[in-house]
């Protein structure tokens, strides 16, 4: 019998969210339309032509999603505040209703015993922002500024975890280049602008947390870093890697983490931008200390020169379309990397994790390390007993919280570990096809049932150590 795993007492055990995905209410007490209501809205964009008007309701039902929580055992529990339904619109005074839910839901978590991170962009921008030019606008950042003020000062006396962002290269390049994602712009150097005023936004709206907040409360962004692989170590590859490194990660830890862009980037997109968007003092702007590092990871992404690619290969997995995310990098070709694959068709690979989790352990010395997202979709369905046994999923935590424990052993400090996610929702452009959760949703009652692996989960949590993957939660 293999010993169990055990994690350091403190580590964090937290399941993540994000509003649109989950709260619905998109109409009531003052939210405005985001740029994902538009999105949804716009024919052949989501599959099904799912939306987010109800999603699984958690706007009303947060009590008993956090007593769940509390039930199973979680320890941290991360979400994100909807930006038009606390300051519609984008600009001015905030909406007291609004705010309102959160500061009910903080304190509902806080009575559980269950520690808040709250994340202050999880790509729902007000759309009448996009309508001023969005992110490829300098304005947007001076905006999310003010926004995480309003947020900082009314939450900042009872949640102690602040994230500024999630995922930036997904608003940028998803948002503005491939277009599968809000608002659904194809428009490379928009794309890189986009990247420069996320990253001023990050900065900007540290030092408006710090301003209004408890000295001990800590901020952090949560990036969904690529661990990228070549197919070989031809030079054309090896110049691939280094081309999408840049795009995937440097472009935001540079500036972020060490106040400056990896000097090839501009080079590299040079036929794209300019850079002329960069102006004196932003780098600094950017560059603020940090207390912790969020990383999001799922799969690693297989790179090589576009020589060394069969035709048509481009398995980036972000969706379908015409148009690349990464600017001017239309000669590096994507491949599958090999193995078995979630319904995402990510391919499953913790050594992945492992990897992305030590880099940043070299990247940002004395930044505390969170997993502020990991997990798996598959084709869930209750059995006719109503469970739902989900075997597959405790076998992907299983190997990915092993390589967080491995990272641990080897000397990282990552300090907790959020699975995404806590339940099925909105999973973008998939619609509600694709389940994340470790509770099931039936989306025609909107009834919870924990998943086998919302129960092993609740385990690791309570006990703090993995159990081997066999035990299957019961
Ligand atoms: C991440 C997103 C999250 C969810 C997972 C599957 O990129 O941050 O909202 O969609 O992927």
């Amino acid at each position: 019998m293999p010993e169990p795993l055990t994690f350091p007492p403190a580590f964090l055990w937290g399941a993540a969210t994000s509003a649109y995905q989950i709260e619905g209410a998109v109409r009531e007490d003052g939210r405005t339309p985001s740029i994902w209501d538009t999105f949804c809205r716009t024919p052949g964009k989501v599959n099904g032509g799912d939306t987010g008007d109800i999603a699984v309701d958690h706007y009303h039902r947060y009590r008993d999603d956090v007593a769940l929580m509390a039930d199973l055992g979680l320890t941290a529990y991360r979400f994100s505040v909807s930006w038009p339904r606390v300051q519609p619109t984008g600009r001015g005074p905030a909406v007291q209703r609004g705010l309102d839910f959160y500061r009910r839901l903080v304190d509902e978590l806080l009575a559980h015993g269950i520690k808040p991170a709250v994340t202050l962009y999880h790509w729902d921008l007000p759309q009448e922002l996009e309508d001023a030019g969005g992110w490829p606008e300098r304005e947007t950042a001076y905006r999310f500024a003010e926004y995480a003020a309003i947020v900082g000062e009314a939450l900042g006396d009872r949640v102690e975890q602040w994230i500024t962002l999630n995922e930036p290269w997904c608003s940028a390049f998803l948002g503005y280049g491939s277009g599968v994602h809000a608002p659904g712009r194809t428009d490379p150097a928009a794309a890189l602008r986009a990247a420069h005023h996320l990253n001023l936004a990050h900065g900007l709206s540290t030092t408006a947390l710090r301003g209004v907040m408890p000295a001990r409360n800590s901020v952090a962004v949560s990036l969904n870093s690529s661990v990228v692989r070549t197919v070989s170590d031809a030079p054309e590859d090896l110049d691939a890697k280094r081309r999408i490194d840049n795009l995937a990660n440097g472009i935001f830890h540079g500036p972020m983490l060490h106040g400056a862009y990896p000097e090839t980037l501009f080079a590299d997109t040079a036929r794209v931008t300019d850079w002329s968007f960069v102006q004196q003092g932003d780098l600094g702007a950017i560059h603020q200390p940090l207390d912790a590092l969020g990383l999001n990871y799922y799969t690693p992404t297989l790179v090589s020169g576009a020589e060394n690619a069969p035709a048509g290969a481009r398995a980036d997995g972000h969706g379908e379309s015409n148009h690349s995310p990464w600017p001017a990098a239309d000669d590096v070709a994507f491949h599958q990397t090999p193995g078995d694959r979630t319904e995402m068709g990510w391919t499953i690979d913790p050594t992945g994790l492992h990897e992305l989790i030590m880099r940043y352990s070299r990247e940002a010395p004395g930044l505390a390390l969170y997993i502020t997202e990991n997990g798996a979709a598959y084709d869930d369905k209750p059995d006719p007993d109503g469970r739902v046994h989900d075997p597959e999923r405790i076998a992907y935590l299983h190997g990915h919280l092993s390589a967080v424990r491995q990272s641990i052993t080897d000397g990282a400090d990552v300090r907790g570990y959020y699975l995404w996610s806590l339940m099925d929702n909105f999973e973008w452009a998939y619609g509600y096809e694709k389940r994340f959760g470790a509770v099931y949703v039936d989306y025609a009652t909107l009834a919870r049932t924990p998943k086998s692996s919302a129960r092993w989960y609740g385990e690791v949590a309570r006990t703090g150590a993995v159990p081997s993957a066999e035990t299957g939660g019961e």
